[in-house]
């Protein structure tokens, strides 16, 4: 029995921001991923967090946003195909043991370090903050930290703009262990695994989908607006006449086809050729136009994101339900994220009035002082009844 080793349960968590709908991008970049990894069983708990709080760092003046993006987001979670009897779904800030843990772990890290984290400089820069930095977003690592560290999460799959923040949850489990006991588990994080669904770039070809930049294609867009926007989509420049020798490296349209298309997709809407690799070599070739190849990717597309639509449509009906699954969720991811504060305080000896313990060596203590030896005796008499 003594000997059996321990086995740490494993445990994924992931989440996102609610400042809009979610993407194509998010899609093949980790929902997809999500749902795959539901369906495999292999978790012995499953976590995925509506960043509230975290979206709030750089949003104090549009709470309506937030507030409203967090039923759309659990929307596009469950139009994606996340089973919330499988996966706890919850919202951030209904969880306050991550704001203690975040406390704490403040301690652990300098400032020094916070301001080298790779992904929080290049969002302070693309939002121009200058001297106005608030502190909540200059810290939100350290409190992603706490999402992950709460949960005992083992898995984090996530793209790689988030691997400064699984890399400081990591340091931060380490420094808390070293200084006050074994009690956190260091994550890892799992990155997607094709270069084309690490990031898809937006429809105008540039590096990312963003909702500033227009260049989307949302899980919710219905068939017209998917046709629209993958019509007026980048493709290859010199490409001018479709007897041209074309490029596929670089093209969005080649790189959206690598993130979606099947070779069932080609057997039902571009039966010409057998897989990507055969349209791909007949484009640089020359003789393919654009036109065809855009009307295949938004058939396969929209394909894809028919099922979709169709789960949207019915939870978008039942609001009060999806508001009750997070309602759950965050109820349920409190119980478990406490389980591991509570072992946290204790490690870190701040569990004044459960540490019976402590409460009785400084009680025996100062009776002793008083040279009250008799009265220290009643007392642990007293004590044990
Ligand atoms: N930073 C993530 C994003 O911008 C959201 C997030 C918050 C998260 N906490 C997390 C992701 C914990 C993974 C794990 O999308």
């Amino acid at each position: 029995m003594e000997n059996e080793e321990k086995k740490i349960p494993q445990v994924m968590l992931t989440g996102d921001r609610p400042t809009g709908r979610l993407h194509i991008g998010h899609y093949v970049g980790s929902l997809r991923r999500r749902v795959e990894l539901q369906n495999q069983g292999g978790f012995d708990e499953m976590y995925i967090m509506i960043a509230d709080t975290q979206a709030l760092t750089d949003n104090a003046g549009n709470v309506t946003k937030i507030r409203d993006n967090v039923l759309e987001v659990a929307l596009d979670y469950l139009s994606a195909g996340i089973d919330p009897n499988k996966v706890t779904i919850f919202v951030q800030s209904r969880v306050p043991e991550l704001f203690e843990l975040t406390c704490y772990f403040m301690d652990l890290v300098t400032v020094a370090r916070l301001e080298r984290n790779p992904t929080v400089k290049n969002e302070l820069k693309m939002r121009g903050f200058e001297e106005s930095i608030p502190v909540g977003f200059q810290c939100y690592p350290i409190s992603q930290a706490a999402d992950i560290l709460a949960f005992g999460t083992t898995i984090v799959p996530a793209g790689e703009d988030q691997e400064p923040m699984v890399e400081q949850a990591q340091e931060i489990a380490h420094k808390f262990n070293s200084l006050y006991g074994e009690v956190f588990v260091e994550p890892k994080i799992m990155l997607p695994e094709n270069e084309a669904s690490r990031r898809l770039p937006g429809t105008d070809g540039k590096a990312k989908m963003s909702k500033s930049l227009g260049n989307c294609i949302y899980l919710s867009d219905d068939e017209a607006t998917v046709n629209k926007k993958v019509k007026s989509m980048f493709t290859d420049q010199t490409h001018l006449r479709a007897e041209d020798p074309g490029h596929t490296e670089n093209n969005p349209v080649f790189i959206y086809l690598e993130a979606f298309a099947t070779d069932d997709h080609f057997k039902r809407f571009y039966p010409e050729f057998p897989n990507l690799a055969a349209l791909e070599a007949a484009y640089r070739k020359g003789g393919i136009g654009d036109v065809r190849v855009k009307q295949f990717l938004a058939a396969v597309l929209n394909d894809t994101l028919n099922p979709i639509r169709a789960r949207r449509h019915e939870w978008e009906n039942k609001v009060a339900d999806v508001y009750q699954i997070l309602e759950q969720g965050s109820i349920k991811a409190e119980a478990k994220a406490k389980e591991v504060t509570i072992r946290a305080r204790r490690a870190m000896q701040i569990d004044y009035f459960e540490n019976r313990k402590n409460i009785e060596k400084q009680q025996k203590a100062y009776l002793k002082a008083h040279k009250q030896e008799e009265a220290y005796q009643a007392y642990l008499a007293k004590q044990k009844h």
